[in-house]
């Protein structure tokens, strides 16, 4: 069964020199949410962007801003972040020692709480945090850098996590980052997921807002049968 699901289009694989154009792109495109990437050079070798361009964007775009917080110490920015208009915020397990929370933190400022896991963490190490959770974002890749190559094995993993939520009649949405494209959407979206980040898949793509609506498709059918 594959559910209505969201598309995220990351910008970290924009053209920086024009965010305003690849903003209003997604914004006129069937994309639901922005995907946000921050790096912190600690947690990640890699540097991106923190609160002051976020804001930014907040400014040109009216979707669901979806923070993923690739940094140590999440807990010192849930506040700013959520301040410059964040509406999903999302931290990685592996730097959280208080996890349940930071959580808790997230959600009393409003915004939705999500808690990211590198390839090498099982998703049975969430069962204890799945009532605290909005999302989970499972990375199908080792996060740091845009355009890798999807790690398979991620595959069992959603349909794991969205067996232990429904067994317990649990309904985080489960998102899937890293390496999405149209070749491998409908197999990560029948294993369970809700949410596809796409980075150099939209942005690469000769034509971005038709990629975003090929992805938002996917299932139409299946979902559908009867429509004439
Ligand atoms: C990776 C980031 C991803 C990245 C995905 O660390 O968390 O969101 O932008 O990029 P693609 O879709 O190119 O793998
Ligand atoms: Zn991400």
């Amino acid at each position: 069964m594959i559910r209505n699901h969201l598309i995220a289009p990351s910008l970290l694989a924009a053209d920086f020199t024009r965010l305003e154009r690849d903003v209003a792109m997604v914004e006129q495109s069937r994309a639901d949410w922005l995907h946000l990437d921050v790096m912190d050079g600690r947690f990640v070798p890699n540097i991106t962007f923190g609160m002051f361009i976020v804001q930014a964007i907040r400014k040109m775009s009216a979707k669901p801003l979806d923070v993923h917080l690739m940094i140590v110490e999440p807990e010192r920015y849930i506040e700013p972040f959520r301040a410059a208009g964040a509406d999903v915020i999302t931290v990685h397990y592996e730097a959280c020692p208080h996890l349940h929370r930071t959580l808790q933190q997230i959600r009393d400022t409003g915004a939705k709480a999500g808690v990211a896991i590198n390839p090498h963490t099982s998703v049975e190490l969430l069962d204890d945090v799945l009532e605290d959770l909005d999302l989970v974002c499972i990375m199908s890749v080792n996060p740091g850098f845009g355009g890798q190559k999807f790690i398979y094995r991620s595959i069992p993993k959603i349909a794991r996590l969205r067996q232990m939520a429904d067994e317990r009649n649990l309904y985080p949405l489960i998102e899937v980052d890293g390496g999405v494209g149209l070749q491998n959407a409908e197999k990560i979206l029948q294993a369970g997921a809700d949410v596809l980040v796409a980075g150099s898949s939209v942005f690469g793509a000769d034509n971005p807002t038709e990629a975003i609506a090929r992805m938002k498709d996917i299932g139409q059918e299946a979902r559908q049968p009867f429509l004439v």
